[in-house]
């Protein structure tokens, strides 16, 4: 177990299309995922992206059960997807301040499909499909774009709407 440096915008990791997991139930995959799990929570987001800590696969985790960086947010649980693909259920989509612990101490507003059913298997290769809207399909949405070298900056419509949490008066939760 251990807590891992999560890698900031403008680190070249972040930009790649990471590479599919070919090999499950393996003791390489279950330590990264621990790892994962431990940066996440160290940090206290509701997700993060293999990549985000230097390892270039599509893996993502996500859940919290409550959140200090998301107060207001429902809780989800704790998934591991590996492999996602997602489908967009219709064409609404909702526009709402996101962060990302690579984007430290800034939020901005994003517009992602209101409802989705993703699908992947976790990390012992079994099928994880769910149908999901709002926060939860926000996340969801923001994790696989991670696999995919895309930031939440780099989708922001609006440049007015991106800044520092504290100028912004979003709240007093840091990154
Ligand atoms: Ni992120």
């Amino acid at each position: 177990m251990a807590v891992r440096q999560v890698l900031r915008m403008g680190h070249p990791t972040l930009l790649k299309v990471a590479q599919p997991v070919a090999k499950f139930n393996t003791a390489t995959l279950d330590r990264l995922i621990e790892d994962m799990f431990d940066t996440m929570a160290e940090q206290g987001g509701v997700g993060l992206a293999a990549p985000q800590i230097g390892v270039s696969l599509r893996i993502i985790i996500f859940g919290f059960e409550c959140s200090e960086r998301y107060p207001d947010a429902v809780p989800i649980p704790m998934t591991v997807l590996i492999n996602p693909a997602i489908e967009f259920l219709d064409a609404e989509q909702q526009a709402d301040w996101e962060g990302c612990l690579s984007v430290p101490d800034l939020r901005g507003v994003v517009s992602r499909y209101t409802r989705i059913r993703f699908r992947g298997v976790d990390q012992f290769g079994d099928v994880i499909e769910r149908t999901v809207k709002d926060f939860h399909a926000r996340v969801v949405q923001h994790e696989v774009d991670h696999l995919d070298g895309i930031l939440y900056p780099q989708k922001i419509e609006d440049m007015t709407r991106f800044g520092f949490i504290d100028e912004l008066g979003l709240g007093k939760k840091a990154d």
